[in-house]
């Protein structure tokens, strides 16, 4: 069924990167301290952004068009400066020469206006400013404590680390000791920024975590989880809280199973040096797919202030039951309609067991959710692209309907829908039309741009912007990370038995069949990747 599109449509133009129709933002809440833009959100508070890896492909893809769609929203301040700090000598023109070229290259790829906006760009383009430099020699940080001293943010800085996870001690401790994270001198908030993976297992999490504790206090540590950044992904506490029809159901009494998928069509795209060490599990599972069961799981906050969300999802985490061997399982791509298979790809081991997919099977010990098992699969070359969370309640009793044409009634399944699609989907029965009582299947479809304007939004614009208002509720806190690590350390470090059985599926198909097995056992099924309405 269609949904209900009644809802006005704005018409606005503007050249935001990552839009398919050039759109204003919506009207917000205001946040922020500085100047208030046409959206109705205020501008961050000045401040410096030191990027180190600022000639990586996070800088380039993600961080710089989401400052620019912050930049077209008029959400930054006048005083901000942005200082790239990578290896290798460069003039800061040709950092923005290049810069400005992947900009142009996403906007045609992203944006129906084709290109950025050049007033918008420049804006950017004179607040950027490259410095030289080793991550881990003190001398790069007396440039950056230099380049820092000729801007006038007001002493504010965020540290940004897009490098890679071995840099993530040095580059902390470096710029601790060059005084660079002291609010009192600076006279300003310093903040660091810690993209993922954030630790391998366990203990190298603790030891990350005790580090560089060492030199920031954990108020002035940001981990990152792109997922987070997403608004579907923000949007399921509305969802489940501003809506009477969903909270009271939402428990083991009423729900019979959860699926969280995270399949993507891509492969290895490159990467194939970082996976071959990392894998679908710890690239996707303790971190993005927990992250996903903790939005789905937690209990209602009192607020949504940042520590009252984080001490909400603390507690899922807390009740994870640890994993066993028996829990997941793993698959790697071989060659099929998609492609090569994963040991074919460059920098991958001919012999590599890395896995490309996992699922798992996951209980919280709670009294919401005991009982209540939570399906978690994740994997690359995979049919479709598709994240999303589908919640099926039990089945209701089928006395009633017994002399009626029809062998069972479907499930209700509500699915929250991420990416690519936006918005949910309420699979239900209804009586088909005619004469006689027959069941049907409908699914009824929401779809956020029906609705609202299509936002400009690589996913990192929220969290840049609340990492300058000092807004913490989409970072992960240290127990929330060392809970997740905890809860699949049994599966990273199996004693008995040995590594993990990886099983083969073909690119472009659903994973294992020793996945549906997984499933299977407790009568349950996965659901299609590709379940698109058919008619009843
Ligand atoms: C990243 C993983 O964190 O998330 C990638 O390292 C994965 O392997 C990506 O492809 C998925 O994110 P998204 O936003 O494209 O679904």
């Amino acid at each position: 069924m269609p949904s209900d599109t009644n809802a006005p449509v704005e018409q606005n133009p503007s050249a935001a990167v990552g839009a398919k129709v050039p759109a204003a933002p919506p009207a917000a809440v205001a946040r922020g301290d500085g100047p208030c833009g046409p959206a109705g959100e205020c501008a961050a508070p000045p401040c410096t952004l030191v990027i180190f890896g600022a000639g990586g492909d996070l800088t380039k893809r993600l961080l710089i068009p989401a400052l620019y769609n912050l930049v077209v929203d008029g959400l930054l301040d006048d005083g901000m400066q942005v200082i790239g700090v990578n290896r290798g000598e460069r003039a800061t023109d040709q950092w923005r020469d290049d810069l400005h070229t992947s900009l142009q290259q996403f906007a045609a790829e992203r944006s129906s206006a084709g290109k950025a906006d050049e007033a918008s760009w420049n804006w950017l383009a004179q607040r950027l400013h490259y410095v030289a430099g080793d991550f881990a020699t003190p001398e790069t940080f007396e440039r950056v404590k230099q380049a820092m001293s000729k801007n006038g943010s007001g002493g504010n800085a965020i540290f940004y680390l897009a490098v890679g996870e071995r840099f993530f001690k040095p580059v902390v401790e470096q710029l601790g000791k060059a005084g660079l994270l002291d609010e009192s001198s600076a006279g300003g908030f310093r903040r660091v920024v810690i993209e993922k993976p954030f630790g391998s297992d366990l203990a190298s999490a603790r030891d990350l975590n005790a580090h560089i504790l060492n030199y920031a206090s954990e108020q002035q540590i940001y981990r990152i989880d792109h997922f987070l950044g997403k608004e579907t992904v923000q949007s399921i506490l509305a969802v489940r809280f501003a809506n009477a029809l969903f909270e009271p159901v939402w428990r083991r009494e009423y729900i019979d199973s959860v699926q969280i998928t995270a399949s993507e069509t891509l492969g290895v795209e490159g990467r194939g040096a970082f996976y071959e060490h990392t894998g679908a599990f710890r690239d996707m599972l303790p971190n993005h797919l927990f992250q996903l069961l903790a939005m789905v799981a937690m209990e209602p906050p009192n607020s949504f202030d940042a520590e009252t969300v984080r001490d909400k999802k603390a507690e899922v985490f807390e009740a994870i039951q640890p994993l066993r061997a028996d829990d997941v399982v793993f698959g790697q791509y071989e060659q099929g309609p998609a492609g090569v298979a994963y040991r074919a790809e460059p920098n991958v081991a001919p012999d590599s067991k890395t896995e490309t997919y996992a699922a798992a099977r996951v209980y919280l010990d709670n009294w919401r959710w005991a009982g209540v098992p939570f399906y978690l699969r994740t994997g690359k070359r995979l049919a479709t692209r598709r994240t999303e969370i589908a919640v099926q309640l039990k089945r209701v009793p089928f006395l009633m309907f017994r002399d009626l044409p029809v062998d069972a009634l479907v499930p209700n399944v509500l699915t929250l829908r991420i990416d690519p699609a936006h918005g949910t989907r309420f699979d239900f029965n209804v009586k088909v039309p005619g004469p006689t009582m027959r069941m049907g299947k409908v699914r009824s479809t929401f779809d956020y741009n029906d609705f609202f304007k299509e936002q400009a939004n690589v996913g990192y614009e929220t969290l840049l912007y609340d990492c300058m208002l000092g807004d913490e509720t989409l970072f992960q806190r240290a127990d929330s990370i060392e809970g997740s690590w905890a809860a699949v350390d049994a599966v990273l470090h199996p004693t008995a038995g040995g590594a993990l059985p990886v099983y083969g599926y073909a690119a472009g198909g659903s994973g294992p069949a020793e996945a549906d097995a997984l499933l299977a056992r407790a009568g349950h099924a996965w659901r299609p990747l590709d379940d698109e309405p058919k008619r009843p």
